[in-house]
């Protein structure tokens, strides 16, 4: 049996403080052979720094996955192609900087990981449904389990994709809306599936942020500065356990804390 835990999009330094907090923890009590976070909004809300991803990977997190705010720091573009910590998604067009996927092992296993972005309610990229095939009959194959964070917005389009690949990977797991879904589930083929995984950031907050930005733009439609300020914070994730001999999952369980 192999498992992994999976952290939702980790938001600037809220986020950072939770992982720091409840990490350690979980991993002496749960043991996963791999730690995978979408980071895309781990520095001050918006992308990721060299400094930030060290100190992701110090905490214990073994691979950061990306988004559509993954460029906002315009430090990635000096790191991103050396790092083998941190993903792009796949389906940029090609030349794009850094990696969409790589194959990591782990205490025997070897894991097929990738972030993709979808195209409902999102800016204009190649087909995530295609992206993934390619993968799956590319390093998907070498892999014993493989692992798609699908970072987009509808529901229809992250089920649909998880459908797609009912059966031939190990785990589809949505993020991007910072909001946790409860509909954890395996499909009849054998693969983990939830919505979204949620976040790992500030409790009383829109998305990971102080309410009064996004509430000034929804009510005046002008721009508003946006803030993180600190409190309580959220620490959402997902562990999932799998049998390596099919690389299908056996079972997925929600982690939904609340923490000082
Ligand atoms: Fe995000
Ligand atoms: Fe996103």
């Amino acid at each position: 049996m192999a498992s992994i835990l999976f952290i939702g999009d980790i938001v600037g330094k809220p986020g950072r403080e939770a992982v720091n907090k409840v990490l350690p923890g979980l991993i002496a009590r749960r043991n996963p052979d791999l730690v995978i976070a979408n980071g895309e909004n781990a520095a001050g809300g918006a992308g990721i720094t060299e400094k930030v991803l060290d100190e992701l990977t110090e905490a214990g997190i073994d691979l950061v996955t990306g988004g559509n705010h993954i460029w906002d720091r315009k430090e990635i573009f000096q790191f991103i192609d050396s790092s083998e910590q941190l993903l792009r998604p796949a389906n940029y067009p090609e030349g794009t900087p850094g990696r969409g996927s790589i194959v990591i092992e782990r205490n025997g296993t070897r894991y097929c990981i990738a972030n993709i972005l979808g195209r409902v309610f999102m800016r204009p990229i190649d087909c995530p449904f295609s992206c993934a095939n390619k993968i799956c009959t590319a390093q998907g194959k070498d892999a014993d389990i493989t692992i798609i964070d699908f970072h987009t917005e509808a529901t229809s389009e992250k089920q649909a994709l998880a459908w797609h690949l009912n059966g031939r990977v190990g785990a589809v797991i949505g993020t991007h809306t910072h909001v946790q879904t409860a509909d954890e589930r395996i499909l009849p083929g054998g693969t983990a599936y939830i919505s979204d995984v949620g976040m790992a950031g500030q409790y009383n907050s829109i998305l990971g942020v102080d309410p009064e930005g996004p509430l000034k733009r929804f009510l005046t439609q002008l721009p508003a500065e946006l803030s993180i300020t600190g409190g309580r914070k959220l620490f959402n994730a997902v562990f999932i356990d799998f049998e390596v001999r099919t690389g299908k999952a056996l079972s997925i369980e929600r982690i939904n804390s609340i923490i000082k």
